[in-house]
């Protein structure tokens, strides 16, 4: 297969790199994988969280709320606070109203918006919150920007996201080039949509770059030893996740057919062991700037 960028529209046709409105082959699938990527780190993600000193009366922003998996265990962390959502699409924030109708006693405002020139006023958060966000944003210093602006002096943003060349691994190993050239389509394919998916390397200068102090990295493993295989297996659904690169380069079929065949016989053997990286990353708002 080829890992150059597959033919799709030009880079400027992209308000954001993750799948528009009716884009996802599988829209149920990609819904319970993001449902159960939130679950599956969140109690470390939450424990970093508070290292990170995120108070229970904060105004916190969430940034690309998506369908409010993350909305309804933020919401958890700031009892006596409040959780205001920003999000691009408005079919996620179909999704998120229903689904936080059903589950939060106090549904979140949710404003529909881009981080790249946010709706909302300066200084009005004491933390903003963008998960699995950064990676999809064409700008990503103008949305770092952005959320200092919508920050009190002192505030703090969190990031959590990936990169994709620190993924995590797999045990008994299986054939490992082959499934980093799948991986490299990938980041080629996001590239073209105007998206990162190597931007975890890049984002502690890109919160200096900002104008951030105070910048802290953690790395949250999530394991299949601690969790269960099904809590990852989502993750791993190499024919859901790739399905889209298959579509837009035919190419790519016979290499990501063959990784899922792979991911199969891996997730039969008694003993597989499944490990996935995230990392959260911090910087404040200084008091004068
Ligand atoms: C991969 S989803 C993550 C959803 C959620 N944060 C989570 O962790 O499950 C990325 C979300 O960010 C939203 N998004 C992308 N670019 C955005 C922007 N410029 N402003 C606001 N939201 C954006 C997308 O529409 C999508 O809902």
């Amino acid at each position: 297969m080829t890992t150059t960028a597959p033919a799709t529209p030009t880079e400027g046709e992209f308000r954001q790199s993750y799948y528009g409105a009716g884009e996802h082959p599988d829209p149920e699938g990609e819904l319970n994988r993001l449902r159960l990527q939130a679950t599956a780190s969140w109690p470390k993600e939450a424990r970093v969280l508070r290292e990170f000193g995120i108070r229970p009366d904060a105004d916190l922003l969430e940034v690309g709320s998506g369908p409010g998996f993350t909305t309804e265990l933020l919401l958890q962390e700031v009892p006596q606070g409040s959780v205001t959502c920003l999000e691009l699409e408005p079919h996620q924030i179909a999704e998120a109203t229903g689904y936080l109708q059903r589950r939060a006693a106090s549904p979140p405002r949710i404003i529909e918006g881009s981080i790249l020139d946010a709706p909302l006023p300066d200084a009005s958060f004491d933390l903003v919150h963008a998960r699995f966000v950064l990676q999809h944003v064409p700008d990503p210093v103008q949305a770092l920007t952005e959320m200092r602006r919508l920050l009190r002096p002192g505030g703090r943003t969190v990031i959590v996201d990936i990169d994709d060349r620190l993924w995590g691994s797999v045990h008994p190993s299986a054939d490992l080039p082959v499934i980093e050239k799948i991986i490299e389509g990938r980041v080629a394919m996001q590239a073209a949509r105007g998206g990162d998916r190597l931007i975890g390397r890049r984002v502690p200068a890109l919160l200096r770059e900002a104008g951030y102090t105070d910048i802290r990295v953690e790395a949250v493993a999530v394991s299949s030893d601690e969790l269960g295989m099904a809590a990852l297996e989502p993750q791993l659904n190499v024919r859901s996740r790739y399905a889209l690169m298959v579509d837009q380069n035919p190419e790519a079929a016979a290499a990501v057919a063959h990784v899922a065949d792979l991911v199969d016989q891996f997730l039969a053997l008694p003993d597989a062991s499944a490990m996935l990286l995230v990392f959260m990353f911090t910087g404040v708002k200084p008091e004068q700037s």
